[in-house]
């Protein structure tokens, strides 16, 4: 037991009042950290869930690479190699060859000079902390990845927010600080809007007023653009682009994340990014994973076809069922439940009575709060078709349609 603290001076005060959790689980409505038992089997959208068959509607696994036998299989070859972790950093014993293999392949795909990968893309976003300095500036998107705001808050410069995607408000602040050392920092694809980045504008502001442009390709790669590099080349503006950062735990089947720019920037990173330098580097499995997945993004752009065919198809009927749906392209389509009760019960019967897992999502994450429909491209029009009727029975059952 620990000991008994005043209350006014107990800094864990907090986290006895701290009651939301509960009260959900009281009520059964609880929404988070469901267990995932395994996948049914290779190039298949359903899991299994307390020991039934539960059709995915909600992972980043959007060309659905990690049940992709030859992913797998690659992964565990790696295994065998050279075993499961590296047990230190990149700049000490932690460099494999197949490291530098991968930032060379990601290098040429992204049509950059060089990449860093990190063990995260979490803390490849972390890297912002170290490129904004003291009297630097960060200009951010509203809506950026919580990555992100982490990653240029914990740096020493200065951080400015723009309103979502609105070129006016970020033009009013970049006009401001015209003499200043400065970077624009935003999502390609906006993780819970699934809207997507003017890039070519941000690229035209940033030109105009001097600043560099940081574009976070998490949701775009593998989805958007001719050969998959995202919302940089969706909008022909790869070249514009001063840093495309990835991660992998999305299209990429695996986890990690790299940052890709000039051969001086990534030095530059490489030996002062705090999240580079102290952490373990990348396991083996997750690299080979990845190339894998890079291998065959190149070679298989049917998948990415096929992904934003069945989202357009998904999010035309379920606004047709008069869903309120976010207009959009892309994988991602959150459809509006305001009310958080409602919400938390139409996400239980999708998950317990149709056998459908989606994601709930709740302000501040995002702007409304949201069912998060995520496509994968092995998904069919059957499975397509199985998720709308069952939306619509449930927006008949909670008046939401
Ligand atoms: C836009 C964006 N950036 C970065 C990340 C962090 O990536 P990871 O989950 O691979 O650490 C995420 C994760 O969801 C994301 O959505």
């Amino acid at each position: 037991m620990s000991q008994k603290l005043e209350k006014k001076v107990d800094i864990f005060q907090k986290c006895y009042s701290f009651k939301k959790p509960s009260e959900f689980k009281e009520m059964g409505l609880y929404p988070y950290f469901k267990e995932f038992m395994g996948v049914e089997t290779e190039n298949s959208p359903y899991v299994i869930m307390d020991g039934k068959k539960v059709l995915m509607f909600g992972s980043n696994n959007y060309l659905g690479l990690t049940v992709d036998p030859r992913v797998k299989e690659s992964a565990i070859e790696a295994i065998r190699k050279y075993g499961t972790g590296n047990s230190g950093s990149r700049m000490l014993n932690g460099t494999l060859d197949i490291h530098i293999a991968l930032e060379n392949e990601l290098a040429e795909f992204v049509e950059k000079e060089a990449t860093l990968i990190f063990s995260t893309g979490f803390m490849t976003n972390g890297s912002l902390s170290s490129i904004i300095i003291r009297k630097e500036y960060g200009i951010l998107d509203k809506n950026v990845h919580a990555s992100i705001v982490n990653g240029t808050y914990s740096s020493f410069g200065e951080i400015k927010r723009f309103r979502h995607n609105n070129m006016e408000d970020l033009e009013a602040i970049l006009s401001k600080l015209e003499e200043e050392p400065k970077i624009v920092v935003v999502d390609g694809v906006f993780s819970m809007e699934g809207d997507i980045a003017p890039v070519d504008k941000l690229a035209e502001l940033c030109k105009k007023y001097n600043s560099r442009l940081y574009v976070d390709e998490a949701h775009g790669l593998g989805v958007l653009g001719e050969k998959g590099v995202g919302a940089s080349e969706y909008h022909n503006a790869l070249d514009k682009v001063d840093i495309i950062m990835g991660t992998f735990s999305k299209s990429f089947a695996s986890t990690g994340g790299f940052i890709a720019s000039t051969r001086d920037v990534v030095e530059y990173v490489k030996h002062n990014s705090m999240p580079f330098i102290y952490s373990a580097s990348m396991p083996a499995p997750s690299v080979a994973a990845a190339r894998k997945a890079l291998e065959i993004i190149k070679k298989e752009p049917e998948r990415k076809d096929n992904l934003l065919k069945i989202s357009d198809l998904i999010r035309k009927e379920l606004k047709r069922a008069n869903f309120e749906v976010y207009d959009g392209i892309t994988p991602i389509i959150p459809v509006v439940i305001e009310d958080e009760v409602i919400l938390c019960k139409f996400f239980i019967d999708l998950l317990e009575k149709e056998n459908i897992y989606t994601n709930p999502i709740f302000m501040p994450a995002a702007e409304n709060n949201m069912i998060r429909i995520s496509c994968m491209a092995i998904h069919n029009e059957d499975h397509a078709a199985k998720l709308v009727d069952s939306m619509v029975k449930l927006g008949k059952k909670y008046k939401l349609i």
